[in-house]
């Protein structure tokens, strides 16, 4: 049995603290101090202009900051392949801060500036990142972990990513970072964890499977397994690395091209692409870049928002938790049919706590119940289990192409939430959250009537489940199926992503 040496869990904590960390606390950071963002726009339209920036004006900029978030994750999960085949996974997570230092100090110098263009750029620099790490470390660590530790070192970016989120909601308590003076800080604070991983990342190993795989130097793949294991006879698993070389090349890789023209995958895809619109597009972002208004709009007194709001933060990360563990014992489906319903019922549920909170003193608490249910929904299956079935559906030659159709379709739906929600906001208010208990909804029923369970199922039975629907017949042994490594691969390259 291997165990996690000092090496392994030091390289493990400075990537995932290092990048996944910094993607949760991008997703959460703006929202806090958003009135006091507002304020500064504001000031510097009325400074150049010699007016007050309009309402309109202001919500648009306003949703271009958000988004440019997610847009550049887009075109970030668009860079992953190259990047880690030339720089490989260890060089492009250092490559990767680039794309954090860069805009955390435009971030933070963009009030001297007098200039929220500054802030709009930043955004989707810091998105890039936020992109390539959500791709990258759960590679590297899973290239770098022992068989029997994958499963839950692999679980550790999306912890990260989780803890992120909640340390970004900390700094936005009013007395900490959160207020007129703080919130620059506040933004430029994520190039530390960068500035951490770029200065203790280099005398990590990069991954020995790209060493041997990619570069073809057995000598410093299997010094760097020498350290990652602790001892020196690392001839075994250096040989099975050979023997996977071998049969993937055998296999060849599915470009995305191909992957959409495969009929017998046409359903997995179909599949992967629903849950992750599902995933983004129930609203749960939504939730987190604008919790705080949304416990305002339920009434909650201005200077409990932020306590709720780390309180909200908090649940998230003690839920992801959890969910590792249940995950194994009830399934994958259970899980996903489980969390859209509570996440769909919250969202009713929360529409009309928000109608009623005028006349009934005690709605307000019902509506932070409501979003507090709606985090656990979303925390115990949309969240960490699309990524996890992605692995199951599809073999490693077509993980790649799945993984990057997966993941665009995340970073895209991200986007339009952003982008859509503030408009939605305004021009709904509480009847927002119908829409979003309807998407939750459609995607549960197509669920409930396509997926199978994946839990346990080698690639092949998987492929049998989908087979009629897909029109095409699965025959024992033929070439275009795998028959051996979907079992022990199934935890391996998961829950790349959060939500
Ligand atoms: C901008 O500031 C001015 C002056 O403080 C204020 O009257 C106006 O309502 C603000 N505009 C927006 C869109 O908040």
């Amino acid at each position: 049995m291997e165990k996690l040496t000092p090496v392994l869990a030091l390289a493990t904590l400075i990537s995932a603290f290092g990048s996944s960390f910094q993607y949760g606390y991008n997703v959460a950071v703006i929202n806090s101090p958003a009135p006091f963002m507002q304020e500064f726009y504001n000031e510097t339209y009325t400074d150049r202009y010699d007016e007050p920036m309009g309402d309109n004006l202001l919500t648009l900029l306003w949703s271009v900051s958000v988004s440019m978030y997610p847009l550049g994750g887009f075109f970030g999960s668009l860079m992953v392949a190259p990047l880690v085949n030339k720089l490989g996974r260890k060089g492009t997570l250092l490559f990767n801060n680039i794309f954090s230092i860069v805009p955390a100090i435009m971030m933070g110098v963009s009030e001297i500036a007098k200039s929220y263009e500054i802030i709009i750029v930043a955004r989707f620099i810091v998105g890039i990142c936020a992109g390539l790490s959500s791709n990258v470390v759960p590679m590297y660590l899973g290239e770098l972990a022992p068989k029997n530790l994958r499963g839950a070192i692999g679980i550790v970016p999306q912890l990260f990513i989780t803890i992120g989120i909640l340390a970004a909601q900390v700094m936005g308590i009013r007395n900490i970072l959160g207020n007129n003076t703080g919130w620059t800080i506040m933004l430029g604070l994520t190039g530390i964890p960068a500035v951490i991983e770029l200065v203790f990342l280099p005398f990590f190993p990069e991954s020995p499977r790209y060493m041997l795989i990619q570069k073809g130097d057995e000598k410093n793949s299997r010094k760097a397994l020498q350290r990652l294991r602790g001892w020196d006879d690392v001839d075994a698993e250096v040989e099975e690395m050979h023997l996977e070389d071998q049969s993937e090349r055998a296999e060849g890789r599915l470009s995305v091209v191909s992957l959409l023209s495969q009929r017998s995958l046409r359903w997995q895809l179909i599949s992967i692409i629903i849950m992750n619109m599902g995933q983004q597009l129930s609203g749960v972002n939504a939730i987190y870049y604008y919790a705080d208004s949304i416990y305002g709009s339920a009434g909650v007194n201005e200077k409990d928002v932020q306590y709720v709001t780390v309180g909200t933060g908090a649940v998230n990360v003690f839920m992801t938790i959890a969910a590792v563990f249940i995950v194994e014992s009830s399934g994958r489906r259970l899980l996903l049919l489980l969390g859209f319903g509570i996440c769909c019922g919250a969202c009713v549920l929360l529409t009309v706590a928000l109608h009623f909170q005028e006349n009934v003193s005690w709605m307000p608490y019902i509506s932070i119940a409501c979003v507090i249910i709606y985090v656990i929904g979303h925390a115990i299956g949309p969240s960490p289990i699309p990524n996890v079935v992605t692995t199951e559906m599809f073999r490693q030659s077509a993980r790649p192409a799945a993984f990057m159709v997966g993941g665009s379709v995340h970073w895209i739906s991200n986007f339009a939430v952003g982008l859509i929600f503030p408009f939605m906001e305004v021009g709904l208010g509480a009847y927002s959250f119908i829409i979003f208990s309807v998407i939750c909804l459609v995607t549960l029923i197509y669920i409930w009537m396509v997926l199978p369970e994946t839990k346990n199922k080698t690639f092949l039975e998987v492929s049998q489940m989908f087979a009629k629907r897909n029109k095409t017949e699965i025959k024992v042994g033929d070439g275009d199926l795998p028959l051996k490594d979907s079992k022990e691969s199934l935890d391996n390259s998961e829950r790349s992503t959060a939500f």
